[in-house]
């Protein structure tokens, strides 16, 4: 029993991006074990091509969940989710939890129809979430943007150095120069970064826009999926880094303040 019950949730990510879906997920499953992987040998997966995500995502958890026998994966990275998922789904048998970009509720959100949606260059280009704004935004108008700068802002902020605000008023400039996009008051936070600089986007923004991600969404989506199932933590959860890096040591605040009290490199 405390065999089955020990089994960690493996949360994955390309780098510290999921630890907004961690922070989540610990409101609604505080007991769960929690294995997170953060492959920051392969960050950015933003800049990449579709195939090189989906070979890299895959062949990764294949390996991972030979090695670490997770009860779940949750991919908590939408870039990832939105090419991957099926491919990763062909290749492991224990359930799979995807992150995809939060456009329904930001649909139902929306008042003056206009979304804006930040996303790593290679998420928002995805049939994927072409499928999703058809599905529930048809009839808005959905503005998506490319930010990898944030990406960047995001792991230097969680190491606890100071970020430049510029990249944050960029990525709202960008958003407002298209066409419309001085109407959007609701925007989704489309990779698991950026809510960790939502502080920063907030300002940039200014009070009229909301964000939207899909981090609620995602843990619940976890607790249905592990309904019955018991949780005991026998060591301190882990986080699994691809690469050793010498500023890994940064994050040891941000790691310790999500739970994540090892660390080694896998
Ligand atoms: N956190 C990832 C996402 O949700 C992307 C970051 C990256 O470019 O690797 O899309």
């Amino acid at each position: 029993m405390s065999g089955a019950a020990s089994k960690p949730i493996l949360m994955f990510d390309s780098g510290v991006g999921g630890l907004s879906v961690l922070a989540a997920l610990r409101a609604v499953l505080p007991a769960a074990p929690v294995i997170y992987v953060a492959d920051n040998a392969g960050l950015p997966y933003g800049g990449k091509s579709e195939a090189e995500i989906a070979a890299r995502v895959s062949g990764l958890l294949g390996r991972m969940t030979e090695r670490l026998r997770p009860r779940l994966v949750c991919i908590a990275c939408n870039t990832a989710s939105t090419i991957a998922l099926a491919a990763v789904r062909d290749v492991l048998e224990v359930p799979i939890v995807g992150t995809v970009p939060a456009i329904k509720p930001a649909a139902a959100m929306t008042r003056t129809g206009v979304i804006g949606l930040l996303g790593t260059e290679a998420t928002i280009r995805q049939g994927y979430v072409d499928r999703l704004e058809a599905q529930f935004a048809a009839d808005k108008i959905l503005l998506r943007h490319g930010v990898p700068d944030l990406v960047t802002m995001a792991e230097a902020h969680l190491r606890g150095r100071p970020v430049d605000p510029a990249a944050a008023m960029r990525a709202a400039d960008g958003l407002r120069a298209m066409p419309g996009g001085e109407r959007i008051d609701t925007v989704v936070l489309a990779c698991t970064h950026f809510p960790l600089i939502a502080d920063q986007l907030g300002m940039a923004f200014g009070p009229g826009v909301r964000f939207i991600d899909g981090a609620a969404g995602i843990a619940q989506r976890i607790v249905s999926l592990t309904q019955g199932q018991a949780f005991e933590r026998t060591e301190p959860d882990l986080a699994l880094f691809t690469r050793d890096e010498p500023d890994l040591t940064d994050l040891a605040p941000a790691l310790a303040a999500a739970g994540l009290h090892r660390t080694a490199v896998f």
